[in-house]
């Protein structure tokens, strides 16, 4: 079946090239912009005309076609991506359609953290329950089919651990070649130990992310390997569909916030593509406020909007816990920005303590996440005490990441071993009676009943006191 029909859009000059004479290195050749993937029905930014034909596909034959879906056994239509493919046909024939079955994703409530907000409706789409159990899966799926529909039989990335372990798994079931270039040292084993398990050529550099994205630049101009990184903007199809799925699962209402992590500031702007195309086809009235937030220390886009509004990105030499996003020259900042601007957005900064927290919190609600998606609950906090975000106002959190990821950092926190003495007076008062009521530290007893009976008496006197 014949079904793509795309092409390729700078989103600095607005060149606009067939997706087949893209470079390797996914930029403009006359600008050096990021591309957008458009198709005949994209509403063009500029004024521009559309890509052809621009006739619209009708929304409530879409919205009946994607629930019809949901009974079918057939692979593309079980995966959470490719069920919405009528607004994704980047693929000539769905036989390359690379699918771990992607997507379908839960919607949880955080009936605790609304209380202590405030806020009466406080989502979280947990993006984490995808295959090998973060966000990057939907893109994946994507970018994987493409590079096996050209005949790639190399794809590479440079990764903070995520990226890195979803391209390892779809290139396996692809039947091709991955290679993984990843920070030594700075990512958490689980993230290591999936693009081992996976089958990857994994290199770790002597370098910070932004060090490794530059050494597979050279790589990829030399040798026919497909860029995996979030410039490839095939990625961006698939982290698109989150929004369709989300709409879908709230009967098509749209909430007022969503609120996701910034590392290399691509997923922001591919779910404000999402919502924009949904808005532009009438399957939703409005389009959300899309916010994104980054660490201290890892903050080039918080830090360039504070010093010179946006017009030049400040580098910044990262650090921070929350590994995924260590991340100081993103590539996708000028989309990030654009994301903001057209969705009405904010973009905040959350310390390492404030990220600790909001995760503790996100666990003890019985969902959990990797730390850099808490950033999401810790800036929520400051949107709210900055009067941005209102009571009645409905907040979606993206979980970008499962709990599992990096268990090292949960177990660091509850033995009360991750900050220096130094981090932890800066604590607040107020925030040191949380922490100290979400610690839960394993106890170490001899196995004897009386001594297990006398410590839990203390314990279950301490939840009654
Ligand atoms: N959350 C998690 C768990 C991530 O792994 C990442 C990025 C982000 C948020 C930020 O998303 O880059 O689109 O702004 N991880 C990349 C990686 C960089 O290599 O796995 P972004």
């Amino acid at each position: 079946m014949k079904i793509a029909t795309h092409e390729l859009r700078c989103t600095e000059c607005g060149t606009r090239i067939a997706g087949t004479a893209v470079n390797s290195i996914f930029r403009c050749t006359i600008c050096n912009g990021l591309y957008d993937v458009i198709y005949p029905w994209s509403a063009i930014p500029n004024g521009d005309t559309p890509a052809s034909d621009s006739k619209l596909p009708n929304a409530s034959a879409l919205r009946w076609l994607w629930q019809e879906r949901r009974t079918s056994t057939m692979s593309v239509d079980q995966s959470g991506v490719w069920r919405f493919r009528d607004l994704l046909p980047i693929v000539d024939d769905l036989d390359h359609v690379v699918t771990l079955r992607e997507g379908n994703t839960p919607l949880y409530d955080l009936p605790r953290a609304s209380k202590a907000l405030g806020v009466d409706w406080i989502l979280a789409k947990h993006q984490g329950m995808n295959p090998t159990g973060s966000f990057k899966d939907t893109g994946m799926t994507a970018a994987l089919s493409v590079a096996s529909e050209r005949g790639f039989e190399w794809v590479a990335c440079a990764s903070t651990g995520n990226t890195s372990a979803a391209m390892a798994a779809y290139a396996a079931r692809a039947g091709m070649r991955s290679i993984v270039f990843i920070p030594e040292g700075k990512i958490a084993w689980g993230k290591l130990s999936q693009s081992m398990d996976y089958g990857a050529l994994t290199i770790q550099l002597k370098t910070d992310f932004d060090g490794c994205v530059n050494v597979l630049t050279d790589l990829v101009n030399r040798f026919p390997i497909m860029l995996l990184n979030s410039v490839n903007p095939y990625r961006l199809e698939g982290q698109k569909t989150p929004a369709f799925e989300l709409v879908e699962q709230l009967e098509w209402q749209v909430p007022e916030h969503i609120i996701v992590p910034g590392g290399n500031l691509a997923n922001g702007s591919a779910l404000a593509k999402g919502f924009s195309e949904m808005h532009h086809l009438g399957l939703i009235p409005r389009i959300p406020k899309v916010s994104i937030i980054q660490a201290e220390g890892a903050n080039p886009l918080f830090r360039s909007l504070q010093e010179n509004g946006g017009e030049d990105l400040i580098p910044v030499k990262a650090n921070t816990r929350a590994t995924a996003i260590r991340i100081g020259n993103p590539a996708s900042w000028r989309k990030a920005l654009r994301a903001l601007r057209t969705t009405g957005g904010w973009c905040e900064q959350v310390s390492e303590q404030e990220i600790a927290l909001a995760k503790a919190e996100i666990g003890s609600e019985g969902i959990g996440c990797e730390p850099a998606s808490a950033v999401t609950l810790a800036g929520l906090k400051k949107l709210v005490a900055q009067g941005k975000i209102g009571r009645e106002e409905r907040v979606v959190l993206i979980l970008t990441g499962h709990t599992l990821k990096d268990s090292t950092y949960t177990i660091d926190y509850h033995r009360g071993e991750l900050f220096t003495d130094e981090e932890s007076t800066q604590i607040s008062g107020s925030d040191q009676i949380l922490h100290a009521a979400l610690r839960k530290p394993p106890i170490v007893l001899d196995a004897d009943t009386d001594t297990v009976f006398r410590a839990l008496e203390s314990q279950m006197k301490l939840v009654h006191a």
